[in-house]
């Protein structure tokens, strides 16, 4: 079993004038391949810093992040930003679609970024928007779907690119319960059948059962157990 994602004692430190703020304090984590972990806390107790760090958006003031066997320490922006494209996903709160892209663009864009051939981007993008239920949106654009719709074809774009690791921060945080489940099973059905590794960052108590693992993030490292 390989593991996705491994963060050692890793660190972040805010300047702000002459206060310092310590959000992390030498947080550690490994997730293997074909898990999905949930990552809970209080708001501000630093769960975005650390999906930002984790997802190679954000240097760690300390400490090692080895993303898909691949250490971070020492790239350059540019070969931080190809990396992000070929083994990362990102689903943020809101699905962050583009307006002026019809579904399917909005999937074969991420392709083009990452280098992809354009007729295995078709293919690749009908398959998953097949898998998420929106064969029949293909022509949409976003303002025409619903919330659950445009979450959808977010997770979608997410795994276009066939990432090993994929972020999702509060993805069903504008669904409701049902939806807010289906989201969360789709991404946990990729996890496993593709043998990929997920971390969310949810409040979304109705969603658990269904991550591997439930993690908590309180004095800048993750806990086992809520207090
Ligand atoms: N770029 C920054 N500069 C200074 N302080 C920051 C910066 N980014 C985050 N912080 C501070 O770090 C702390 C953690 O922020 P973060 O966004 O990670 O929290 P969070 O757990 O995601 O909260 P929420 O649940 O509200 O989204 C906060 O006190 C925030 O003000
Ligand atoms: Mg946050």
């Amino acid at each position: 079993m390989s593991a996705k994602l491994i963060m050692n004692e890793v660190s972040r430190t805010f300047h702000d004038g002459d206060s310092e703020l310590t959000v992390l304090n030498k947080l550690s984590l490994k997730v293997d391949e074909g898990e999905l972990v949930a990552v809970m806390g209080p708001s501000g107790s630093g769960k975005s810093t650390f999906l930002s760090i984790a997802g190679a958006l954000l240097s760690p003031t300390a400490g090692e992040v080895i993303i898909d066997g691949v250490p971070l320490f020492g790239m350059s922006e540019l070969e931080l930003a190809e990396l992000r494209l070929s083994k990362i996903g990102f689903i943020f709160q809101s699905a962050n679609l583009i307006p002026y892209l019809k579904v399917k663009e909005q999937l074969q864009l991420v392709a083009k970024l990452g280098h992809r051939s354009p007729a295995a981007s078709s293919k690749r993008s009908l398959e998953l928007l097949d898998r998420m239920g929106l064969r029949h949106r293909l022509s949409y654009y976003p303002d025409k779907l619903s919330g659950g719709e445009k979450q959808r074809v977010a997770i979608a774009r997410a795994w276009m690119n066939k990432p090993a690791l994929l972020f999702a921060d509060e993805p069903t945080a504008s669904l409701d319960a049902s939806r807010g489940q289906d989201v969360v099973k789709m991404i946990a059905d990729e996890v496993k059948a593709e043998g990929r590794a997920a971390v969310m960052v949810t409040h979304d108590e109705r969603v658990l059962h269904l991550c591997d693992r439930v993690l908590y993030l309180r004095d800048g490292a993750l806990k086992e157990t809520q207090e």
